[in-house]
């Protein structure tokens, strides 16, 4: 149990290291007060541009998938590998390093289920990356992928713990993204390409 939670607060410290937060500062840009104001990629792609943005994509990417290898590689059994993803998205939304608060985690999410569940990872990233492209909303693109998810991991018939595990990082998903689903619906979210500063 000892190893278990102190991979648990490791995935967690390794979540909360907020890349789109630090990339900016050291661009002389303070990431909560442009744009959404979100420590996220999608802000940085806002303010700082796209390569900015990918390398903080990437990296919060890897976050959530790096806890779960770790999880994995220390033989933890099934339901805290699915703890461990979560603490890292937990960290993320809520940094220790941000005065406990964080990103949206959509990309972190996205990491954390494609490790612990590949063929749900593609179904997201397909359905995601689409409504992206379709509609130039990123945040309608992470939370109709976290939609997916959540349904697909139902569908598979997939264990209790990957089950939840995935519908409560749906669900924080969703309730992060509060804010851009009023701007959605009151037609004044931004879309990509929109630059703002
Ligand atoms: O998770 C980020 C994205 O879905 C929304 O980011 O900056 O538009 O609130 P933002």
């Amino acid at each position: 149990l000892l190893l278990s939670l102190s991979a648990a607060l490791v995935s967690y410290l390794i979540g909360s290291v907020p890349a789109a937060s630090w990339l900016a500062r050291s661009r002389g840009v303070d990431i909560r007060k442009v744009g959404s104001g979100n420590s996220g990629a999608t802000n940085v792609l806002r303010s700082l541009g796209k390569g900015p943005a990918l390398l903080v994509a990437a990296f919060d990417i890897l976050k959530g998938a790096l806890a779960v290898w770790l999880a994995r590689a220390l033989d933890l059994p099934p339901e805290w590998v699915g703890l461990c993803g979560v603490a890292a998205v937990i960290g993320h939304n809520f940094s220790p390093f941000l005065g406990f608060r964080g990103g949206k985690g959509a990309a972190t999410t996205f990491g954390t289920i494609a490790a612990l569940d590949p063929v749900t990872g593609l179904g997201v990233f397909v359905l995601g990356v689409a409504t992206m492209w379709l509609t130039r909303f990123v945040s309608a693109g992470s939370i109709l992928g976290a939609v997916t998810a959540g349904i697909l991991v139902v569908a598979l018939g997939r264990p209790l713990w990957l089950m939840l595990s995935v519908l409560f990082l749906a669900a924080l998903l969703i309730w992060q993204h509060r804010s851009n689903i009023e701007r959605l619906t009151a037609g004044q979210e931004s879309r990509i390409g929109e630059k703002v500063r």
